[in-house]
């Protein structure tokens, strides 16, 4: 396959790998210049890219919903090693390896749900997972299976949030009769959308700030950084201890 063409080139191979996610700039050319949220992804990566390190020096990375690799790409651009993106929708896959093919940026890809992380057999260094746990339903056996299988050190994860930007003040206990919390606009909610949001019918959850931050929590991740309303780096820490064990789906041999 030709990896050098030309902008007219390019703008064709845009075109029929579209409609894009992601703007991505590939040879000059912009994947999605209309998109509802500006310039996005890069408009967002610029309020926490500070938190990455400028230089990955080879730790591996699995970016979890890739889209067409905006951020897959960004952390090879800074040194990462071995760079693995999932997604579930080839279509957006078939984009990742374009836009890796021209950025000169090897990725490695795979169809894949996050529910599925065990099969890679593979504990990562930084695992992205941004922008998908909205679009769950079932956001904690994600994040737990994430925890469990493939996250070795750090998680970079962004969630879209709805309701009290507050952090939630949470007690270890409640008693029985306490409900007057539940109406405490910061409690720890997450906003259930039945049928469908912003014409997106795989908008499930919507979390505020303080459920997003128990559930990571909650997962085992100790909040690290929150550069921005939505993104977290996290570390991996100790998991709460549990009456219901972490979901333990075989997997291959972890590396
Ligand atoms: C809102 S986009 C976010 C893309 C990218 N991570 C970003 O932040 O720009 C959500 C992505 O998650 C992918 N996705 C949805 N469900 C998934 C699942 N169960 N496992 C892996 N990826 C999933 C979608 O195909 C889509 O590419």
């Amino acid at each position: 396959m030709d990896t050098n063409l030309q902008s007219d080139d390019i703008a064709k191979r845009i075109a029929e790998l579209g409609p894009w996610f992601q703007n991505m700039r590939i040879g000059g050319v912009q994947t999605a210049p209309d998109h509802f949220l500006g310039d996005y992804p890069a408009c967002k990566w610029e309020h926490f890219s500070s938190v990455v390190p400028d230089d990955l020096e080879g730790r591996s990375v699995l970016d979890i919903g890739c889209n067409a690799g905006f951020y897959a790409i960004e952390m090879k651009r800074r040194n990462a090693g071995r760079v693995v993106g999932i997604d579930t929708d080839p279509h957006y896959l078939r984009q990742a390896s374009f836009a890796a093919e021209q950025a000169g940026t090897p990725l490695e890809l795979h169809q894949m749900s996050v529910y599925d992380v065990g099969q890679l057999g593979e504990a990562f260094d930084l695992v992205l997972f941004m922008g998908v746990l909205y679009h769950l339903r079932h956001p904690l056996l994600a994040l737990d299976l994430i925890y469990e299988h493939a996250a070795r050190d750090q998680l970079l994860f962004q969630c879209l949030q709805r309701g009290s930007d507050q952090p939630a003040d949470v007690a270890h206990e409640h008693p029985f009769s306490e409900t007057e919390i539940f109406d405490d606009p910061d409690f720890p909610k997450l906003h259930f959308i039945e049928h469908s949001y912003s014409r997106d019918p795989t908008n499930w959850f919507f979390p505020n700030r303080g459920a997003v931050e128990a559930m990571l929590r909650s997962s085992g991740f100790e909040i690290e950084a929150h550069p921005e309303l939505e993104v977290y780096l996290c570390r991996k820490g100790e998991r709460p201890a549990f009456s219901d064990p972490p979901p333990l789906i075989a997997g291959p041999e972890r590396r």
